[in-house]
């Protein structure tokens, strides 16, 4: 109990509740939120194979629908793969990244909801997507979630099969320059613009 009390008390930032005093929390999840940002220089160093795992690994465990795990990652490196890929998303800034993850959503393996018909595709992948964001930053590498790229064309270089969508170009590697971690004081919205609370 004392060593749970010290641990709250020493360790992470404040953490206002509704209602509430400020309590102390380990808030290490929201120190990498805060952490990650969307990077747009990369330095040419590869990205490590065991960070590039640990990444993937991160969007594997992600929660999905049913756990159907509607998703298919392909990672592109290499100077001729990546040189070919570029033409998706013409950005100078895109050429800089030693890796790309294209993140598709398997329209035939998602869950849809009866009620509505909504395929919850997209929300699958956006999991499964932040995941490896934050997992990346932990690791000190960086990320840009991309989805103004040309979808045609990405389906073509990846010669993907009609149900699996391309949804977000994720380039990984890391950083050059960097960001003001208190940005999002000024760059979100307040809780107070964004939360309506029911009861208490
Ligand atoms: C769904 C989604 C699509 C995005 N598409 C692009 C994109 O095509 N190109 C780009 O440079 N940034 C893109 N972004 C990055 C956003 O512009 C960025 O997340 C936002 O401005 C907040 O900045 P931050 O990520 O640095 O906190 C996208 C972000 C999301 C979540």
């Amino acid at each position: 109990m004392l060593r749970v009390f010290l641990s709250l008390l020493w360790s992470g930032s404040a953490l206002g509740l509704p209602g509430t005093k400020i309590y102390k929390v380990k808030t290490h999840i929201l120190d990498i939120a805060k952490q990650r940002y969307s990077c747009r220089s990369y330095d040419s160093r590869p990205v490590e194979e065991e960070k590039l795992s640990l990444v993937l690994e991160a969007g594997r465990v992600a929660p999905s629908a049913v756990n159907f795990q509607p998703w298919h990652f392909y990672v592109i490196r290499g100077e001729k793969e990546l040189g070919s890929f570029h033409a998706a998303y013409h950005r100078e800034w895109f050429r800089t990244a030693p890796c790309v993850i294209v993140i598709c959503g398997d329209h035939s393996k998602a869950w849809t909801r009866k009620a509505d018909g909504k395929d919850l595709c997209d929300v699958d992948v956006a999991i499964t997507t932040d995941h490896m964001t934050l997992q990346a930053t932990e690791l000190g590498l960086a990320t840009c979630w991309v989805c103004n790229f040309d979808p045609l064309l990405t389906r073509d270089l990846l010669g993907l099969p009609a149900d699996m969508e391309p949804v977000v170009i994720l380039p990984l590697g890391y950083p050059l320059g960097e960001v003001d971690p208190l940005r999002h004081d000024v760059k979100r919205k307040p809780l107070s613009e964004i939360v309506s609370y029911i009861g208490k």
